[in-house]
């Protein structure tokens, strides 16, 4: 499976952070915020990704991120003129999907879901897999309804009655199908092309996979100050109670096989001294102890 990363838009709920860098750009607490979406999707596996920013913030990612060859991955750069949907970034990247499935993840979302992600990679065979989380403000998303029997009957774009709690994060699965339903997609009311109607179009033909994170699990939004710091706070917290780190991409690299112990250990010593480097040193000590544990 191929991945794309949607890091577009104007960031204008974050201004003035947003005057001179995208919001995709701003720290989570310890790490570019680009960083943890990146690791969901190498840590499922997935290391063809394009990059999908504004043209002026283009050379920023490129400047952090290269062509990927650091971490073991391809990383292709495309541009979004202006924030005209979701759905839009799998027609830039139509020629990158070509006849692969792929994974479209939104470039703001903070997504810590355990192995629903890379399970639901492994298991996709075709039509398309979204999620589905409790949410108490669900009308500012696109919202999942289900039957008695737990099947998804409906699906809307932020409606002002929500039929459910249940929110669609920005990680989605399609099958090499989505280009054609995503060019039948006209423009919403807000002018732009909305996810959810590809989404619908899965759902009418019973095509549709939706997986119910469970409770506990973490999908943070990163969109506005607050939400901001709170995906800061939340990250502080976890990663000082377990002593291991989120989104952290040289990580899954080297725990997903995309780069050998020497290679990440070099990536490492090229670091300058700091608490990043000291935390990735001290995993290729013990590794070089004990092998890759599973975490
Ligand atoms: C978009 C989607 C929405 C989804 C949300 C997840 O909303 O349109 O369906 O639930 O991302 O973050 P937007 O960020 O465009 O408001």
């Amino acid at each position: 499976m191929k991945g794309i990363l949607l890091a577009g838009g104007t960031g204008s709920r974050l201004y003035p952070l947003t005057q001179v860098t995208s919001k995709q750009l701003q720290p989570v607490y310890d790490k570019p915020m680009v960083y943890y979406p990146l690791t969901v999707l190498m840590a499922a596996g997935i290391r063809d990704i394009c990059l999908i920013t504004t043209p002026q913030d283009q050379a920023r990612f490129q400047t952090l991120l290269g062509d990927g060859s650091a971490w073991g991955i391809r990383l292709e750069y495309r541009t979004q003129e202006r924030p005209a949907g979701i759905a839009e970034a799998l027609l830039i990247a139509e020629s990158f999907i070509a006849d692969s499935p792929v994974a479209l993840m939104l470039g703001d979302n903070i997504f810590f879901a355990g192995d629903a992600f890379p399970k639901a990679v492994s298991d996709f065979q075709d039509g398309a897999t979204v999620f589905a989380y409790h949410v108490h403000d669900p009308e500012r998303y696109g919202v999942v309804e289900f039957d008695d029997e737990g099947r998804a009957v409906s699906l809307e774009e932020k409606p002002s009655e929500p039929k459910s709690n249940f929110a669609v994060p920005g990680a989605y699965l399609f099958d090499a199908q989505v280009i054609e339903k995503a060019r039948h997609v006209k423009p919403s009311a807000r002018g732009e092309l909305e996810i959810t109607d590809v989404n619908k179009a899965y759902l009418v033909e019973g095509r549709l996979r939706v997986v119910r994170l469970s409770r506990g699990t973490a999908w943070l939004d990163a969109g506005t100050s607050s939400s901001l710091h709170e995906a800061s706070a939340y990250v502080q917290t976890i990663e000082k109670r377990q002593g291991m780190k989120l989104g952290c991409p040289e990580e899954a690299a080297l725990r997903r096989g995309f780069l050998s112990l020497e290679a990440f250990e070099a990536l490492v010593a090229a670091m300058p001294n700091c608490e990043y480097r000291e935390y990735l040193s001290d995993l290729a000590a013990e590794v070089r102890r004990v092998g890759l544990t599973a975490a």
